[in-house]
């Protein structure tokens, strides 16, 4: 009888395992699955928190936010801090009560901002820095922008370009101190336009610290900061055209004529064209912006200022967006480079960007579809 068990039970094991080498285990498919696309989650737990609606770049971002998340069925809250440090710490609260995991996080101000990423990090949040690096913290996680020294760069590039001879009159202007980005837009432009003041092309007539600085390649942050805060906008139209009516005031009929303008945005671009345009000794200018704001590419047709930086914001929301939901999905998130926030290189996604004037206007703002011809008058 117990023979007969063991015979049994011996039978069974040996079945069992010839079972078991033919049966393909879970875990180990004996064919990898076809690579697919990440899922996107049904739900994206991120909130959203712009600077300020007084500045028209937002109100892209925001349009431009929107659009893409009601296509993709998200339903995510946006919030503006209206320049204000502790409304922007108010909103990164709430968001974090509701329970987000993700916030992407556009700061007023760079330096400040750090308290709201604390308090985030505090949560388990990540923060995803967008635009506008912020500084001064290990809490960020990453950062989305463009290339804010190319933009820069190509604001001078223009200048230098329409440029002849030597001994023209330059005019500089800049973003708001509190905004890190105005330092590398400033950096871009000081790296082109140095060598051609050094080499008499220009002459800068309205701001001091830039004339005892002239001769230096390179700047601190320092000396950029004794710039800026000559000749700072605050990223303001009001303060733009203030300061530029203030300098034309106090400027000599020599440093009139036909004048450069390094103008940091849009916005501040129109009020200190403006301003310029006014002004019975002015024969001609040639000024700056970025942004591709409407209202600029209006301008522009019309040959009131003479270029934009396009920074394609429908592609810094994708970055956005993308990021956020890999960290929501616990994927790896990609970055391209690091940004140095004074405390920690932060992981970096930046997208590039493209100068445009009238010879280019229909191809890069209307052919590409960032805004459609509807809005324009003059375009033949
Ligand atoms: C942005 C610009 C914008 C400016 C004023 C900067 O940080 O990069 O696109 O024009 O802020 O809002």
């Amino acid at each position: 009888m117990k023979k007969k068990l063991l015979i049994l039970l011996s039978m069974l094991l040996v079945f069992s395992m010839v079972f078991a080498a033919c049966t393909p285990k879970e875990e180990e498919p004996t064919e990898p699955p076809a690579a697919e696309e990440p899922e996107a989650p049904a739900e994206l737990s991120m909130g959203i928190v712009l600077p300020t609606k007084d500045e028209p770049r937002w109100i892209q971002d925001q349009t431009r936010f929107e659009a893409k998340l009601n296509e993709a069925g998200y339903d995510v809250e946006i919030l503006f801090s209206q320049a204000d440090p502790s409304q922007e710490k108010a909103n990164v609260e709430a968001l974090i009560t509701k329970g987000v995991e993700v916030i992407i996080l556009c700061p007023h101000d760079s330096a400040a901002a750090a308290a709201s990423a604390e308090a985030a990090r505090e949560a388990g949040v990540t923060i995803i820095s967008y635009d506008r690096l912020i500084t001064d913290t290990d809490a960020v996680d990453y950062y989305v922008t463009f290339d804010s020294v190319a933009v820069g760069e190509a604001q001078a590039q223009y200048l230098v370009d329409k440029a002849e001879g030597e001994g023209n009159p330059l005019y500089l202007y800049a973003g708001a101190a509190t905004d890190n980005n105005a330092f590398l837009f400033f950096e871009g432009a000081w790296n082109v336009l140095q060598p051609k003041i050094a080499d008499g092309t220009f002459y800068i007539v309205n701001s001091s610290a830039a004339i005892d600085l002239q001769d230096k390649a390179e700047l601190t942050r320092d000396e950029m900061g004794q710039i800026i805060g000559q000749v700072t906008t605050n990223w303001d139209f009001d303060d733009a055209k203030s300061l530029a009516e203030a300098n034309l005031t106090a400027a000599s009929a020599e440093d009139k004529g036909d004048v450069f303008i390094l103008a940091p945005n849009d916005g501040t671009a129109r009020a200190i064209a403006d301003a310029f345009g006014a002004d019975t000794d002015i024969t001609s200018y040639v000024v700056t912006g970025q942004d591709a704001e409407i209202a600029s590419v209006q301008y522009i047709i019309d040959g009131k200022q003479s270029m934009t930086v396009l920074k394609d914001v429908r592609n810094l929301v994708d970055d956005a967006i993308a990021m956020a939901i890999s960290v929501v999905l616990g994927e790896t998130v990609e970055t391209t480079g690091e940004y140095d926030n004074g405390v920690i290189m932060v992981p970096a996604k930046q997208s590039e960007v493209i100068s445009v004037d009238q010879d280019n206007v229909v191809e890069a703002i209307i052919d590409s579809g960032y805004w459609d011809a509807s809005e324009f008058t003059g375009l033949d």
